[in-house]
Parts: structure tokens; sequence; C-alpha cells
């Protein structure tokens, strides 16, 4: 329970300032799910959007590949659907994968009705239709693009139509704090009644204006998670700083199940150049043939998978840091130099680009690449229309856990799922609109706490956490460096409790604690796990076992104090 929520004092009154925020629709975050969400529910609904930074930066304005769906008419829905199965490495729920692709085309079609100008095929051939490329683990081309920067395009487009829309109210640089929930409410007005009795609805938000370092409330009578993922965990990442955990961590906290948390995905390819920030280097270009080499430029993926380097993004990342490992290697390196450089600049405009700034000509030169964290494969439970075990509450995009990924996505199949999700949501919504709207609610209390003194705390323990999780919950686990990783998050999560107990909340402060309550899920499932599948590889379980379970952890069964967490296992 969040100690904050209890400590309310109870002055409430729903319109003093801008304290108090009302709308049908709160949606927390403004990436591919968050505004395709609001865009579709605006028509009969008030929305208020909030972003913790700018409204455009996110997971999904970096999105370089594309958007898989079929589109091409010798491809076909069973084969997207056992395409994915196959990568999801036996834990993907084949009804939501069938779901997924089913709706995978109509989304393609609303985008394309939204203005986003993907990438046509090129003159003398079928010049009406939507370029096509491939990506690992797809057997057809089948993943739609703007050259090699989709998620700008749809980004960029989505924000600007919410921009524009009368029923839409940005809010940039508001930070979710945590959820109100009705058990919190009452457990706050001293009305803590026989749990049975309580309907936990969720009622709104607690959320810093980071401008004024202010903490306001908004209600709303549903509340949409749209937070993306968590990816920022890790020392080296793909990821923007958005990606900190908070929905998941929010949610958890609030009472909703999390599940698959130990599936974190590592992209293969990132860019390795100590400025480069982990540059991500789109799978797109193995799916148009570059090669995999050794720094003596031999080829090595044939060794490890029939697939070679179109083979699932797990195989690809576990292959090149077993081979970096075996050779004491910094990286290896990705070669598209056979290309001509007109195709190059035409289809990777941007990573040409990026590269040559770097001093890598990748239409002369093979480049030096690294895996880097990417993607969180597990997240908040929900069902096919986005709903939560919290009712109100629902949650979309790469912060949910809908059971599409199993223990691996497949390339581009996360798009696809912020579109199919954010589209069955808003329906829902729609159809249960019948809702009062929360009037009273807390206000935030922030009588018993000062500003910090030490604000050193926050940034070692933010370094701390990250350089762990990398070296001990990585590419390759084990049970020793696992209990490591468990040992050292105890440790900071008690301090960050103590400091959150007693300072005024920042930015960096919430983000922190959203990513150590994250990385705790991330390393209790990953201990929970006694094989190796997927995305997750021990060295103390190096097999698979027949039983097909996900990992799903339950607050009310999560003793925080204890040393085994109890898991429930949910057997597809
Ligand atoms: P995001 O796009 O990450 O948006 C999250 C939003 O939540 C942001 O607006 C953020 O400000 C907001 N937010 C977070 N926490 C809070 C808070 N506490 N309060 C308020 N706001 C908050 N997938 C594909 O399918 N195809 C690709 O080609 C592809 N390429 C990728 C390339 C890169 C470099 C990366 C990093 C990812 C790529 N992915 C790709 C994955 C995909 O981009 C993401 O999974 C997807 O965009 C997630 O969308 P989202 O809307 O769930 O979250
Ligand atoms: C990429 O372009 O390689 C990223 C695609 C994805 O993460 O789905």
């Amino acid at each position: 329970m969040d100690i904050k929520s209890i400590m309310k004092s109870l002055v409430t009154s729903p319109s003093h300032g801008d304290t108090h925020q009302s709308a049908d629709v709160l949606v927390i975050g403004g990436g591919a799910a968050g505004l395709s969400a609001a865009l579709r529910l605006a028509d009969s609904h008030r929305i208020h959007l909030i972003t913790k930074g700018n409204l455009t930066e996110s997971c999904t304005l970096y999105a370089q590949g594309g958007i898989a769906a079929v589109l091409d008419r010798d491809d076909s829905i069973e084969s997207h659907v056992q395409d994915t199965l196959v990568a999801g490495a036996g834990l993907s729920n084949p009804d939501i994968v069938d779901f997924t692709v089913r709706h995978g085309k109509e989304n393609i079609h609303w985008l394309i009705d939204q203005g986003i100008k993907f990438t046509r095929n090129e003159a003398g051939t079928n010049t009406d239709a939507y370029h096509l490329t491939r990506e690992g683990g797809h057997s057809h081309r089948r993943v739609i693009h703007a050259t090699d920067a989709t998620g700008r395009a749809v980004e960029t487009s989505l924000a600007t139509l919410a921009k524009q829309h009368k029923n839409i109210k940005i809010f940039e640089n508001h930070i979710a704090v945590d959820l109100i929930t009705q058990e919190k409410v009452q457990i706050a007005k001293n009305q803590a009644a026989n749990k049975e009795s309580l309907c936990n609805r969720c009622l709104g938000a607690y959320v810093l204006d980071r401008n004024k370092a202010h903490v306001k409330v908004f209600h709303a009578k549903f509340v949409i998670l749209a937070n993306g993922g968590a990816s920022k965990v890790y020392l080296y990442t793909t990821n923007p700083d958005t990606a900190t955990g908070d929905g998941i961590a929010m949610a958890w906290r609030a009472g909703c199940r999390v599940a698959n948390m130990e599936f974190n995905q590592f992209h293969p390819t990132c860019l390795y150049h100590p400025e480069a920030k982990s540059f991500l280097i789109t799978e797109a270009l193995r799916g148009e043939g570059a090669k995999l080499l050794l720094p003596n430029g031999r080829r090595f993926m044939h060794k490890f998978d029939k697939r070679a380097e179109l083979a699932p993004r797990d195989v690809v990342a576990h292959a090149i840091d077993h081979e970096m490992k075996r050779i004491g290697a910094d990286n290896v390196l990705l070669d598209i130099s056979h290309k001509p450089l007109d195709f190059i600049q035409r289809h990777f405009p941007t990573v040409y680009r990026r590269c040559l700034e770097f001093g890598f000509d990748i239409s002369k030169q093979p480049i030096p690449v690294v895996p880097a964290a990417h993607y969180t494969c597990g997240g908040v439970v929900t069902n096919k229309h986005g709903q939560t075990d919290i009712a109100g509450l629902y949650a979309i995009g790469e912060v949910a856990f809908t059971g599409l990924h199993g223990a691996n996505r497949m390339a581009s199949n996360s798009i696809l799922e912020c579109l199919v999700f954010a589209q069955s949501a808003s329906k829902h919504i729609k159809q249960h609109a019948d809702i009062p709207m929360p009037v009273t609610l807390p206000e935030w209390d922030e009588s018993r706490v000062t500003d910090s003194d030490e604000e050193v705390v926050v940034t070692h323990n933010w370094d701390e956490l990250r350089r762990f999780m990398w070296d001990y919950v990585g590419i390759v686990r084990t049970n020793k460096r696992l209990q490591r990783a468990k040992s050292r998050i105890n440790l900071l999560k008690q301090e960050i409790t103590d400091y959150y107990g007693n300072f005024r909340i920042t930015n960096d402060l919430i983000e922190l604690r959203n990513l150590v309550d994250t990385a705790c899920l991330m390393v209790e499932s990953a201990i929970q796990r006694k094989e190796s599948r997927g995305l997750h590889y021990t060295l103390d379980y190096p097999e698979t076992l027949e039983k097909k379970a996900n990992t799903v952890l339950t607050p009310e069964n999560y003793k925080e104090n204890s040393d085994v967490a109890i898991l429930v296992d949910v057997i597809i």
C-alpha cells in the first residue's frame, strides 16, 4: 500500500485552481498506445492525456523497422500467427495472437486514414502497393514501414491530431505518481470495510506537475495506463529515458497482477560507439540481407540456427553474447556493404546518416554492434479489452501483458499490439460509459515532508541499480547472480522507502522508486523460472521444461519481507 496515499488529508473540492482536474478518461502516456486510444475515444469522451516529458518523447518515436500485419496476398493470418507462436517459445496465448493478428490490417488502414505515409513500392514494380520488409522470425515480408523511421511518422502524426482535437487536453511534463483507487480512499478515510464488500475501482491518479513542482489530483471515470516498458532498468538500452516501468509499478502497488517479468528482450544490434547511446541498427537491415560477422570477418549465426541472421531475437542476441564471451571481443560486426549505395540510402536513411556521424559508412564497411535491453515482454495482466484486475483501469501497449509475446516478442509485433488493444479498450470503454464521475478524492499531503538535502542518494542508487541489473540479470543468468541482485534490490527498496516518506517527491525519485519496484518483479520472476525458455536463459537450468507456464505475481500473495515470493503459475 502506498504510504503517502494513506496519509492524505481529506480536504476535497473538485475545482480549486488547477489542483483538481477531471475528464471522462485519463490516458497516462502519449506513445502509439496512448495516442491511438485517445483519438479513438475523443468523438464521444473528454480526454486528459498526460506525458512525463514532451508529448512525442517515447519509445514509439524511435521505432525503426515497422509494423507487422498481413497485407500481402501471398501471406496469411495463419502464417503470422504461427510465426508469433514460434518466436514466443510456447508461452504466447494462441487466442490473443489470433485476435491481434486478425485486427492488424484494419489498424494499419486506420493509421493510413490518420495520414501516416508508409513507404510504397518502387516505381516500375507495383506502385500502388506498400513496400513490406522482413525481420527476424517472420516467414513472409509483412512489415509495413516509413523508411527506417516508422515510429517518428506514427508518433508525430498522431500527436498533431491529438493536439488539434477539441476533446483532448494534453498535459506535458506531468508525471503520474500513483493511481487513486476506491480501496486506498476508503483506507485513508478509515472506512476499511471487509475486503469482499469493496469494489476496487480506479478513480484517477496523483500527478506531479514538473514545472510547478506540485502534485495534482486527476479524477476520471476510466484510466488507461499506456506508459510503455521498463528497459531503463538496464545500463545499456535502446530506449529513451521515459521507459522506467512507471505503469507496471503503479499498477502493482494498486493491486494488479503482473506476469512474465523475467522476459526482457535484448535487441541484438546496437551501434557500438561510446557516444552512440545504444543507437539501434534496425533488424530490417538483416531482413534486407545484412550479415553478422566475427571481428575476423567470418559469419557465425548458421552455427546457432538454420534461419541464421533471421532467427528470432532471443536466439540472435544469445549467439552474439556467446561469441563475444568465447573470443573476448567487445563487439561483433554487421555488414550490408554488398548492397548498392542508393538502395541503402533509400531504405535506411536514418541509420546511414547516423552511422556516418560516428565515422562509419555502412555502404563501404561493416559496423561494430552489441546487444542492448530493448523491450519488456511482461507487464500488467489484461484481457482482450485491455482491462486489468481493477475496475475502470486499463493497460495497453508495452506496459501490458496480454499474452501476445510469450517468452519472446517477434519483431514489429509491438506497435501492432499498441494499436489493436487501443482499439479494443476504447470500444469497451464506450460500451460502459454510464459511470459517475468520482468527485471526492483526497489531496496529496506534503505536510510531513521537506526538500531533500541529498539528491546524490537518488543518482547513486539509480546508477547502482542499472549496473547490477545489467551484470546479474542480463542475457545469461545464474541462481547466484539473481540472488545477488535480489539482496541489493532489498537494500535499495528500504533506502528509497525511507527517502520517499521523508522528502518532497521529484521526477527522479518517482522514476527510481518505479525502477526498483519493477526490477524486483523481474528478479523474483526470474528466480521462480526453473528452466531456460525464450529470453530467459540460466546456466543452472539450461533445459526447457515440457510444462508451459507463465509467471504470474499477485500482490496479495507477495510477502515483501519474505525470502520467497509466492507465485501462481497459469498453465496455458
Ligand atoms: P511508449 O511509446 O514508450 O510511450 C510511453 C509514454 O508514456 C510516453 O509518452 C511517456 O512520457 C509516458 N509515460 C511513462 N511514464 C509516465 C508517467 N509516470 N506519467 C506520465 N507519462 C508517462 N516496435 C515495433 O513494433 N516496431 C519497430 O520497428 C520498433 N522499433 C523500435 C526501435 C526502438 C529504438 C525502440 C526503443 C523500440 C522499438 N519498438 C518497435 C518497440 C516499440 O517502439 C514500443 O514497444 C512501443 O512503441 C511502445 O509504445 P507505448 O505507447 O506502449 O509506449
Ligand atoms: C527494429 O527495427 O529492429 C526494431 C523492431 C522491433 O523492435 O520490433
